[in-house]
C-alpha cells in the first residue's frame, strides 16, 4: 500500500495496524462530522408552518380540510387534527407516530387503505417529516401572515462581504445551503428598470435613465428606491393587487352584467392609504369595526347610492 509505505524505509507491522487504525479513525469523524453538518443544515426541529402545513394543504386538504371531513378528519385546525376519526383511532397522537392513525395511513402497503386516498404515496421524504414532526410533539403554528414578525438572528456566511446589507446575509446563507452561488450584479439601467416595475408598474423615463447612470453615488441606488415610494404611481401600482382581490373591475352581479357607476372613491381610497403607508387596520375597517366607520373615512360627501355601492366592494374583503 502506497499510503503506508515510506520511501527508504519499511514500517513493522505494528505501526502499519496503527496508521491503517487512524486512517480508519479519521474517515469515521469525517463522516460524523459531515453528518452532523447535514443535520445542523437540515435543522433539526421541524416546522409546522415550514414543513408540515404545505403538505396537508397539497395532499390531504382536498378532502380533510373546512367543510370537506373525509371520515370526521380535519387538518384545519389542531384540535380537530388531534381528534378521533370514525374509525375510533385517534389521528394524530403528540409524541407518539405509531399511535397515530395519520401515520398508518399514510405508511400502509394496501392502495385502498392508504393516503392520500386513491392517490401516488407520499414521498418517503415527507413521510419522515411528519413522523418526526408528530414525535416532537405535533407542535401547530398560526399562519405566517398572522403572526407578527420577529427580530431574526442574521445568519452566519462565508462569503459576508458579498452582503451589503443584514437582510443580504439571509439570502446568501440561503444560497449557501443550497451550495449556489449569487448571479452577479446587473447593469445600472435594468437594475433601474426592475425597480421602477416593482414599485410602480411603468418603465423609467429617459431623464429618470440618465439621472441614474450619472449619479456614481453610493447610495444611488437607494435614493432611485426612495424616489419610486414617494411617487404617486406606487400606491396606484399596489392597489392594483388589492382592487383584483376585492373585484373592483367586475360589473355587478352573476347572471346580470350590470354597471356599477361611482365605486371610484374605493378605488381612490386604496390608492391613497398605500401612498400614505397607513396600516392595514386603519386602511380596511371593515375587518376590524362597523361599516359606518367606513362610512366616515370613504366618502362621507357622495350621494347615498354611490355610498352603497361602495360599501358594497368594501365590505369584500
Ligand atoms: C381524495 C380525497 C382524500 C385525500 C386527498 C386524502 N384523504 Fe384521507 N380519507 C379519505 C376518505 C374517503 C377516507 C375514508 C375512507 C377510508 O377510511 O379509507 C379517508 C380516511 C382517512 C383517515 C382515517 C380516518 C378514520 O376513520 O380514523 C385518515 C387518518 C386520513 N384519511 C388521513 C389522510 C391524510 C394524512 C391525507 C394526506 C396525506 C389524506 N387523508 C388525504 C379521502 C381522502
Amino acid at each position: 500500500m502506497k499510503l503506508i509505505s515510506m520511501p527508504g524505509r519499511t514500517l513493522s507491522s505494528a505501526g502499519k495496524i496503527g496508521i491503517v487504525v487512524l486512517v480508519l479513525l479519521t474517515a469515521a469523524l469525517l463522516t460524523a462530522w459531515a453528518a452532523a453538518r447535514i443535520h445542523w443544515l437540515s435543522g433539526d426541529e421541524v416546522r409546522f408552518s415550514r414543513d408540515i402545513r404545505p403538505i396537508l394543504n397539497q395532499s390531504c386538504m382536498p378532502c380533510h380540510g373546512g367543510v370537506r371531513q373525509k371520515n370526521g378528519v380535519s387538518f384545519l385546525f389542531r384540535e380537530e387534527a388531534l381528534g378521533t376519526g370514525k374509525s375510533g383511532r385517534r389521528t394524530i397522537v403528540p409524541g407518539k407516530p405509531d399511535e397515530s392513525e395519520l401515520i398508518a395511513r399514510i405508511t400502509s402497503s394496501d392502495p385502498e387503505v392508504r393516503m392520500p386516498y386513491h392517490a401516488a404515496p407520499l414521498p418517503a421524504k415527507q413521510v419522515d417529516l411528519i413522523r418526526r414532526w408528530i414525535k416532537q410533539g405535533a407542535k401547530w403554528e398560526d399562519h405566517w401572515a398572522f403572526a407578527p414578525p420577529k427580530a431574526q438572528p442574521v445568519p452566519v456566511v462565508k462569503h459576508a462581504n458579498w452582503a451589503r446589507q443584514p437582510l443580504d446575509r439571509f439570502i446568501l446563507a440561503r444560497l449557501e445551503n443550497e451550495k449556489l452561488d449569487p448571479s452577479p450584479e446587473a447593469d445600472k439601467s435594468s437594475l433601474l428598470r426592475r425597480v421602477s416595475f416593482d414599485l410602480t408598474g411603468l418603465p423609467p423615463t429617459e431623464q429618470e435613465q440618465s439621472a441614474f447612470l450619472a449619479d456614481h453615488s453610493p447610495d444611488a441606488y437607494e435614493k432611485q428606491v426612495d424616489r419610486l415610494l414617494a411617487s404617486s404611481r406606487y400606491g396606484e401600482r399596489w392597489a392594483a393587487v388589492w382592487l383584483d382581490l376585492a373585484r373592483y373591475a367586475d360589473t355587478k352581479g352573476y347572471e346580470k352584467d350590470n354597471e356599477r357607476p361611482g365605486v371610484w372613491p374605493y378605488r381612490d381610497w386604496v390608492i391613497d392609504a398605500f401612498n400614505r403607508n397607513l396600516p392595514y387596520i386603519a386602511v380596511f375597517p371593515t375587518i376590524s369595526s362597523s361599516l359606518s366607520s367606513w362610512r366616515a373615512i370613504c366618502c362621507p360627501t357622495q350621494p347615498l347610492k354611490m355610498r352603497s355601492r361602495v360599501l358594497s366592494i368594501a365590505r369584500r374583503l
